[in-house]
């Protein structure tokens, strides 16, 4: 092929994404679904700084684990808040601090004075000595900042009980100066704050937020909307949405972060689009799902050591969700695929007390999802669903297993 005509391949090649930086971890969507309250906390913990400018310096502590929207609600937060801010003629800016890269006292303070526009002399100056031009160049400019220290654990880890007491008692240090300096400190749990002195620690909870993992729920109203944003029209069905929010939601097994369950959408619409599909299918989260979570790949050496009828069950609950294109099914349609399955491997079936016996070991060991049907099935019954990587490979490797297995003890017997 003409290099022109390959490269003019690639421009032309059709893809589900319209704009796919709206799933990039540092963009900031227009709305956060389930924040709300998280957000109107921090406006009414931040609102004297509009009615009483200089009366007080705030803090607030930010809590809750990877992925539960720590960091993008307070960048939400503070981007809306400080242009609030200026349109009532305060001059508020919101400054975001990332202690995992800036881990030291002097670091974090040169890293604001960068932000907030103040010129520093490369060399020479002390972080006290930083901190107290810093207080000046606020006064000068008339100005008010919120700084975030995002990453908090770092900083409490590496700059110390020290360096933490004297941020936060700042205008106990240097009570002439108007409170112009306000903060959010965002940490993974309260945990690491028990490093301080019981004074500075009592301070910093004193205004907590928590942010706790999402639920299916929530993590479907995250995807959806995000999906509106980076999809082209019926390029990504609610159910591909739904089954990544049953992936990684709190109450269906998943640790409930949402920068996962965006990762997956990313991958799973690259997936699409590597292959040239017009569509995200189940079988491309499934290949996203195990990159972003290695450990699965790590499942795949344990099936060796799976009792035969495990195998055999698992083989027919793949073919039954490749068969149906389901992200779930009934288990009384695996166990019927398993005696099919059994037939073909000249096993004779377990009874039916005993294949839901294997089903639940499958799923204690991770191969595969359990869950009770909800709404839309008739009557109750098991619904059987595997996440761990693309089926079709899946199959691959039980088939490779099986006819070790299978052969090994055929060989076996003759001699
Ligand atoms: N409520 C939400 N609505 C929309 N996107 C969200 C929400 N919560 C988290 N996200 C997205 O999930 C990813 C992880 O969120 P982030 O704020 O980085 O989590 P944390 O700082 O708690 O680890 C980001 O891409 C973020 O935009
Ligand atoms: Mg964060």
């Amino acid at each position: 092929m003409r290099t022109r005509d390959l490269i003019e391949g690639v421009l032309n090649k059709s893809s589900v994404f319209k704009s796919k930086e709206k799933l990039y971890p540092e963009y900031i969507p227009p709305e956060l679904p389930h924040r709300e309250k998280q957000l109107r906390e921090l406006a009414l913990l931040f609102k004297p700084l509009l009615t009483e400018p200089g009366h007080i310096s705030q803090r607030v502590l930010l809590v809750g684990g990877i992925g539960t929207g720590k960091t993008v609600t307070a960048r939400a937060f503070g981007r809306e808040f400080s242009s609030l801010a200026k349109s009532r003629g305060i001059n508020l800016e919101y400054i975001h601090v990332n202690c995992y890269r800036d881990r030291t006292l002097y670091t974090v303070i040169s890293s604001i004075a960068k932000q907030v526009g103040m010129p520093v002399p490369t060399r020479g100056l002390s972080a006290q000595e930083i901190y107290l031009g810093l207080l000046e160049f606020l006064e000068d400019e008339n100005k008010y900042i919120i700084v975030a220290l995002d990453e908090f654990d770092y900083f409490i880890d590496f700059a110390g009980s020290e360096a933490v007491y004297f941020l936060v008692r700042t205008y106990d240090e240097y009570p002439e100066y108007t409170k112009r300096i306000n903060f959010i400190f965002i940490s993974r749990n309260t945990l690491s704050l028990s490093k301080l002195d019981p004074a500075t620690e009592s301070y910093l909870l004193r205004n907590i937020i928590r942010f706790e993992p999402y639920t299916a729920k929530e993590l479907y109203d995250i995807l959806d909307s995000r999906r509106n944003l980076a999809f082209y029209e019926g390029t990504v069905s609610d159910e591909i949405i739904s089954y990544i929010a049953e992936i990684e939601g709190r109450d269906t097994g998943g640790r409930g972060n949402a920068r996962v369950a965006i990762e997956i959408l990313l991958l799973a619409g690259e997936a699409a689009d590597s292959e040239g599909s017009p569509r995200v299918t189940l079988e491309h989260v499934r290949k996203a799902h195990i990159t972003v979570n290695p450990d699965i790949a790590i499942l795949y050496d344990t099936l060796f050591y799976l009792q035969l009828h495990e195998i055999l069950f698992l083989l027919a609950a793949i073919r039954t969700l490749r068969r149906k294109q389901q992200p779930y099914v009934r288990i009384g349609e695996v166990e019927e695929e398993y005696r099919n399955v059994c037939e073909e491997f000249g096993e004779k079936p377990r009874k039916h007390t005993q294949v839901y016996e294997y089903a639940m070991n499958l799923k204690k060991l991770g191969l595969i999802e359990a869950k009770t049907s909800g709404k839309g099935y008739r009557g109750k019954s098991t619904l059987i669903g595997i996440n761990a990587g693309p089926l079709e490979f899946l199959e691959l490797k039980v088939l490779d297993i099986l006819n070790k297995k299978i052969g090994e003890r055929v060989h076996g017997r003759t001699h």
